[in-house]
């Protein structure tokens, strides 16, 4: 049923694909050289990619999105994050709408009838939609990428839902600068805190949009304590990983509790959501692998008798390289792919 309901998406997204000129499939391909790096912080960054790093991270981030907004969209994980494994009988997609309920219901305390909620790195406005569904209130997603954006504006038309969108590189301050200050009664930031050069600043900014009692939910890409970037083996998995799932940064967990607490926040909870008691998230990883691969295999069979053109075979490659690192550090315990964080806020910061 669901699968039916995303057709005319699917199709969108074939059609997009399909016509995509060399010079964005290059730029996609080029993207891959940046995230291939196990960045430490914003000044490792610097002094890996020189003074234009800042340039070099936002073509990077738009250009690889610009293009694996469509690529998820053909598949099961539309919304670009890899959910939690909370019902492994279930598909990726499902355990997504599962996770999101889960987020909903842990958010609904703070929120208030009229009250809006942010959306931190909106992708297509799909989760928006459906945070929207849920709670009747209003959303304002931020997003460095605008086509992304316009996919989420003409979604938020067609359904007339409240739901806006502001484009902007949420590293910036001033990308907060049009939010009024103490307007959202919660926030939520779904796999884009990898992004985030730096923590404290950055949570000071959400802190800065919350009122009071705001809640803030975060599922983020994290690095496990016994990762040790001196190790060839762990460090070689880290890196192929992060070009996977298109991490930037592999912050430890308890380091963003330690930031939020800093900034105004309170954290309520924290769980490594990447397992399930016997069950690692590799089952969640064997689906996605499995279906992103058959579409692989026929693209890349279509392209060879030329009936589909090549940059398509070359992009869906790119694409789903390097899922065996994927396997090996989750297997390994390296990552925790979806920690989950729930914070309130507490105080007013200074920013
Ligand atoms: C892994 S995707 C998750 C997308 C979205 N949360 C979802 O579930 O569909 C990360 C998202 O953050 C956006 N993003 C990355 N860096 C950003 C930045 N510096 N400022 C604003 N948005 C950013 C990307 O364009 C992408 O939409």
């Amino acid at each position: 049923m669901q699968t039916l309901k995303r057709i005319p998406t699917i199709m969108g997204a074939f059609w997009r694909l399909l016509f995509m000129s060399r010079e964005e499939i290059d730029d996609f391909l080029t993207a891959y050289d940046f995230f291939g790096n196990d960045f430490t912080s914003e000044e490792h960054m610097r002094s890996v990619l020189g003074e234009d790093y800042i340039e070099i991270y936002r073509r990077s981030v738009r250009d690889r999105y610009h293009v694996m907004n469509f690529l998820c969209a053909l598949g099961d994980v539309e919304k670009m994050y890899s959910p939690p494994l909370i019902d492994e009988t279930k598909s990726p997609f499902d355990n997504q709408l599962m996770f999101e309920k889960r987020m909903v219901e842990d958010i609904r305390p703070a929120l208030t009838p009229n009250g809006r909620l942010l959306d931190l790195g909106s992708g297509r406005g799909t989760v928006s939609a459906n945070v929207h569904e849920q709670t009747g209130n209003g959303v304002v997603g931020i997003n460095i990428d605008p086509t992304q954006i316009e996919v989420g504006r003409k979604l938020a038309v067609k359904k007339k839902y409240p739901i806006e969108f502001v484009l902007g590189d949420f590293n910036e301050p001033e990308a907060f600068g049009l939010l009024e200050e103490g307007s959202f009664d919660a926030a939520y930031q779904i796999q884009a805190l990898s992004n985030v050069h730096d923590k404290p600043r950055f949570f000071r900014s959400v802190n800065r949009c919350l009122r009071v009692g705001g809640r803030y939910s975060i599922l983020a890409y994290c690095r496990n304590p016994h990762y040790d970037r001196d190790n060839p083996t762990h460090y070689d998995l880290m890196v192929r990983t992060k070009q996977l799932m298109a991490a930037i940064y592999s912050p430890l967990a308890s380091e963003l509790s330690e930031w939020l607490e800093d900034s105004g926040f309170r954290v309520v909870h924290s769980e490594d959501m990447s397992v399930k008691g016997e069950l690692s998230w590799l089952v969640l990883y064997e689906k996605l692998n499995k279906h992103f691969n058959r579409i692989d295999t026929w693209v890349s069979r279509l392209s060879r008798y030329r009936i589909l053109p090549r940059g398509m075979a070359e992009m869906l490659a790119r694409f789903t390289a390097n899922g065996d690192a994927w396997h090996e550090a989750d297997r390994l315990r390296l990552i925790a792919p979806a920690w989950y964080i729930i914070a309130d806020k507490v105080r007013d910061v200074e920013r």
